[in-house]
C-alpha cells in the first residue's frame, strides 16, 4: 500500500477533532449555568465509574484559550464542540443567560483568531434537568423546546460558525438514557424509549430547518453512531438476527430523517410508536442534510438469543471472541469503518458523509514527558487507510474529525479510558501531547 498522506484525500477533505461541553468544559455551575442531567445523574450514587464527576473535566471553559492554542500548534484546522443547553438557557425555556452566550463567543471568536474552523453540535446529550422534570424527552413539548434553543444557538452564533450538527448519536443517549439506563437520566424500558425515538427524530428534523431558515448558507447535518454488523455464523437465525441488531444499531434514526419511515418490519415492537406518531408528522420527519456525520469505533458480532426481548438478538462480546481490545473493551478492527461508509453510502438520499467522530482508548502510560501511545496511533491510521480504500472506490467521505482532542469525561465510565491524542493529569491540569497527537499533525502537515 502507498505511503499514507493527507494530498491522497484530495484538498478539500475537512479534517479536525471533536469533543463534547460536558466532557471537557467543568464549571459545572459557573456563571448562570443550570443544571443538566448529566450533572444530576453523577451526582448519584454507582452511576458512574469510580464515582467521578465532571464538575472540572479538562477546565476547558477556563482554559479553552491553551487548548485552541494546542489545535493550532498540531495543525487541526477544524474543531467540533458543543453548546451546554443549560449554559444559554439555564432551565432549558425562557430566559437566556448572556453569561453562557458570552462564553461560546469567546470560544469561537478565539477559534477563528487563530485560524481554526468552529464545527458546532447543538446537542451532546446534556439535556437540561428542569425539561427532565417535565418528562425530557418522552413528553412531546420537547420538539417546541429543542427547536427554540437551536434558534437562539442559529442567531447567536451563525453569524460566524459556518458548519452546524444539530445532533450526537441520538441512538446511544435515548437507547442508554431511556432504555438501558446506564446514562443519563437513568430511565428503563419500552415504554420510555418508543416515544423518546419519535420525539428525537421531530425534533431533530426541526432543529435542522431552524438552521436551514436563519442560516440558508450554513453547511447542516447531524451525527449517528454506527457499528459494521456480522452474524455469529452463517445460520439462517443468526443472520437474521444480525439484520434486527443492524437495523436497531444503525438504522433506527437515519432512516425516518431520510424519508425512509422506521425499520418496522425487523422491529416489530416500533409498531407500538404509532400513538405517539400524529397526523402530519410524517412530512416532519426528514430533512435533506448537507452532510450526514457517521460515527464509527468498531464492528459487533451478533447471535440470535430467544431471551433478549423485542430483537431476539445478542451481541458475542469482544473479550470473549479473543481479538485485539480497547480500554472500553471493543474490538480493535480497522476495517468496520470500510463497511459503514460503503453502507451508508448505498443510500441515495445521502449527499456527503463526514465521518465526525473515530478513535480509541488505550491505558497510556505518562513515562519523563512522552506517551508513547503506539495502539493509538496505528488505530487511526489503519482506520485512515481504510477511509481512503472507500473513498477510491467511489464513497463520498468529504472529512475525518478523531475522537478527541484530549482526554475527558468518559460518561458512565468515568475518567479512566483515555481517547485523546494529548494526555490530561486530571490533577494538575498538565497536556502532554502523545505520540498519536504528533504523529496526526505531521500527517497534517503533509
Ligand atoms: C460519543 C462521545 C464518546 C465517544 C467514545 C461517542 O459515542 O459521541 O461522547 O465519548 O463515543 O465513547
Amino acid at each position: 500500500m502507498d505511503r499514507l498522506t493527507r494530498t491522497l484525500f484530495g484538498s478539500d477533505f475537512e479534517w479536525g477533532v471533536s469533543t463534547a461541553a460536558f466532557q471537557i468544559e467543568g464549571a459545572c455551575d459557573a456563571d448562570g449555568k443550570g443544571e443538566s442531567i448529566w450533572d444530576a445523574f453523577t451526582a448519584k450514587k454507582g452511576k458512574v465509574i469510580g464515582g467521578h464527576k465532571a464538575d472540572i473535566a479538562c477546565n476547558f471553559y477556563y482554559n479553552f484559550k491553551e487548548d485552541i492554542d494546542l489545535l493550532k500548534k498540531l495543525h487541526i484546522p477544524n474543531f467540533r464542540f458543543s453548546i451546554s443547553w443549560t449554559r444559554v438557557l439555564p432551565d432549558g425555556t425562557g430566559k437566556v443567560n448572556q453569561e453562557g452566550i458570552n462564553y461560546y463567543n469567546r470560544v469561537i471568536d478565539y477559534c477563528l483568531e487563530q485560524g481554526i474552523e468552529p464545527w458546532l453540535t447543538v446537542y451532546h446529550w446534556d439535556l437540561p434537568q428542569e425539561l427532565e422534570q417535565k418528562g425530557g424527552w418522552t413528553n412531546r413539548q420537547i420538539v417546541d423546546w429543542f427547536s427554540n434553543y437551536t434558534e437562539i444557538c442559529a442567531r447567536s452564533f451563525g453569524d460566524r460558525v459556518k458548519h452546524w450538527m444539530v445532533m450526537n448519536e441520538p441512538s446511544v443517549f435515548s437507547g442508554a438514557g431511556y432504555f438501558f439506563g446506564i446514562h443519563a437520566p437513568g430511565r428503563t424500558g419500552i415504554k420510555n424509549f418508543l416515544p423518546v425515538i419519535h420525539h428525537v427524530v421531530l425534533s431533530m428534523v426541526a432543529g435542522a430547518r431552524k438552521l436551514r431558515e436563519i442560516l440558508p448558507d450554513a453547511n447542516i447535518g447531524t451525527t449517528f453512531s454506527c457499528s459494521h454488523i456480522e452474524p455469529a455464523s452463517q445460520s439462517k437465525r443468526d443472520i437474521a438476527a444480525a439484520h434486527r441488531a443492524d437495523a436497531l444499531v444503525n438504522r433506527l434514526f437515519i432512516e425516518p430523517v431520510l424519508g425512509l419511515g422506521y425499520p418496522v418490519n425487523e422491529i416489530p415492537v416500533l409498531s407500538d410508536m404509532q400513538k405517539y406518531i400524529l397526523p402530519g408528522d410524517e412530512e416532519n420527519m426528514h430533512f435533506d442534510f448537507d452532510f450526514i456525520g457517521l460515527q464509527n469505533y468498531t464492528r459487533e458480532i451478533v447471535k440470535y438469543s430467544f431471551l433478549t426481548p423485542y430483537i431476539h438478538a445478542r451481541l458475542v462480546k469482544a473479550a470473549q471472541r479473543k481479538v485485539p481490545l480497547t480500554a472500553m473493551g471493543w474490538e480493535v478492527y480497522p476495517r468496520a469503518i470500510y463497511h459503514i461508509l460503503k453502507k451508508f453510502d448505498a443510500y441515495p438520499q445521502i449527499k456527503k458523509i463526514i465521518i465526525t467522530e473515530n478513535g480509541a482508548a488505550f491505558p497510556d502510560d505518562l513515562i519523563d514527558g512522552n506517551v508513547a501511545d503506539v495502539q493509538r496511533l496505528d488505530y487511526i491510521r489503519e482506520n485512515l487507510q481504510q477511509i481512503l480504500a472507500a473513498r477510491q472506490e467511489g464513497v463520498n467521505v468529504q472529512g475525518y474529525f478523531v475522537w478527541t482532542l484530549t482526554d475527558n469525561f468518559e460518561w458512565a465510565e468515568g475518567y479512566h479510558p483515555r481517547f485523546g491524542l494529548v494526555h490530561v493529569d486530571f490533577e494538575t491540569q498538565q497536556r502532554t501531547i502523545k505520540s498519536s497527537g504528533y504523529w496526526y499533525s505531521d500527517f497534517l502537515k503533509g
